[in-house]
């Protein structure tokens, strides 16, 4: 009897630890597990991790050349210091940082993206007024890739690159909205309103033409930069022209989420609210909520699916739940508990030490297809961040 009853408490005491969900804290105490093997690595080599080559090799960043991703491991690494205040996180991110404090002037628009990430999130956090004067260089770089006449950023150089073959003259891509939230900070540090003016402007010419009526957008829109008027709407990295690309309706969400931040102007919210809607509603997103790497692509069911992609989405809904609360939350924490599944997310030592499996980078450029991606472990874990931040 003594040891029935026995079995039966060890039994009911198992059966509880193994249904109790896993708090936000566990997930970022796994994160920390399997990053702090991938810092050990980066620290070695002195070198950022991008993803996974063809061989399954993981693609290291050095200071050679300027690479659109290279903000993120640091940023993850600033994440891990906000939720842990150890110092280990904020040496390594301010080192690995340094690999690409130079390249405030390289010719790209991505600025935003690798100089906010990284730099931005450091001085978020600890104020150094270093980061600031290498963060102003990157802002002032990417303000002289505004035109006047289209009101936009020049996303990519047309005349570099696979680019060159498109013909376009001032192409502007949605993923720049991305690179908004590092001009609207630096106005709101500065007291200098020239980064805000170009950050409205280019936000304000997306709405008007990156847009289909049903809240879906265009990954290109190539504009005259003469007259600013637009020559035509292609797309890059998705299916076709009138298809969605799943990071695209990310990328853009994101972007009106932080510029209704920093302006309350309800044009931006209501536009963050089409595209919700619009990836929420969408029939191709599968029941998990990680999309296809496009909404239309042809493979469907058999397609790649993007886990950046939902990433960035249940960040920027969290995000969206403190202007509308309740609205978008429970999307978001479902995003999260598939990224979180075995499904998604490595187990610890393994998946060459990223954190979450099956990304997309570019499908027609043959390029980075169901792999790591160092940007969706950024989001995630920025997401994971601001759960703790709502208790969640
Ligand atoms: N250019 C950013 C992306 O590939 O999503």
């Amino acid at each position: 009897m003594k040891k029935f009853l026995l079995t039966a408490l060890v039994s009911t005491l198992l059966v509880g630890c193994h249904a109790k969900q896993e708090s936000t804290n566990d997930r970022l105490v796994r994160a920390r597990q399997q990053i702090d093997l991938m810092l050990n690595e980066a620290l070695a080599r002195n070198a950022i991790p991008r993803t996974l080559d063809k061989e399954g090799q993981t693609v290291w960043i050095n200071k050679e050349k300027f690479d659109w991703t290279e903000g993120f491991f640091p940023g993850t690494l600033w994440y891990l210091y906000q939720w842990s205040r150890q110092e280990k996180y904020r040496n390594a991110a301010v080192r690995l940082q340094s690999i690409f404090e130079k390249q405030t002037n390289a010719a790209s628009h991505d600025l935003g993206f690798v100089f906010n990430c990284s730099y931005g999130n450091g001085y978020r956090l600890t104020r150094d007024p270093q980061m600031l004067d290498i963060m102003i260089q990157a802002g002032n770089t990417l303000v002289s890739r505004f035109n006047p006449a289209s009101g936009t950023i020049l996303s990519w150089n047309p005349d570099r690159g696979w680019q060159k073959l498109r013909g376009w003259k001032h192409p502007v891509i949605i993923d720049n909205m991305m690179n908004l939230e590092l001009l609207f900070e630096l106005s709101k540090i500065t007291g200098d309103s020239t980064y805000r003016k170009v950050a409205l402007s280019h936000a304000d010419a997306t709405m008007k033409n990156h847009f289909r009526p049903d809240g879906s957008s265009y990954h290109v829109v190539d504009y005259d930069p003469r007259t600013g008027e637009v020559r035509d709407r292609q797309t890059a990295q998705g299916y076709a022209t009138e298809s969605s690309w799943a990071r695209g309706q990310a990328w853009g969400l994101y972007g009106y989420v932080v510029c209704y931040r920093y302006t309350q102007d309800p044009r931006y919210l209501d536009m963050a609210v089409r595209i919700a809607r619009y990836i929420m509603s969408a029939p191709e997103i599968p029941a998990d909520h990680i999309p296809y790497w496009d909404y239309h692509a042809p493979e469907i069911p058999n397609a790649p699916r993007d886990a950046s992609a939902a990433a960035v989405t249940a960040s920027a809904l969290l995000e969206l739940d403190n202007y509308l609360p309740q609205t978008y939350r429970d999307y978001a924490l479902e995003i999260i508990n598939a990224l979180s599944s075995d499904e998604y997310r490595a187990a610890t030592g393994t998946n060459n030490l990223f954190l979450l499996k099956h990304s997309v980078g570019s499908i027609p450029h043959n390029n980075e297809i169901d792999v790591p991606l160092n940007y969706a472990d950024y989001y995630y874990v920025e997401a994971l961040c601001r759960m703790l931040d709502k208790q969640l």
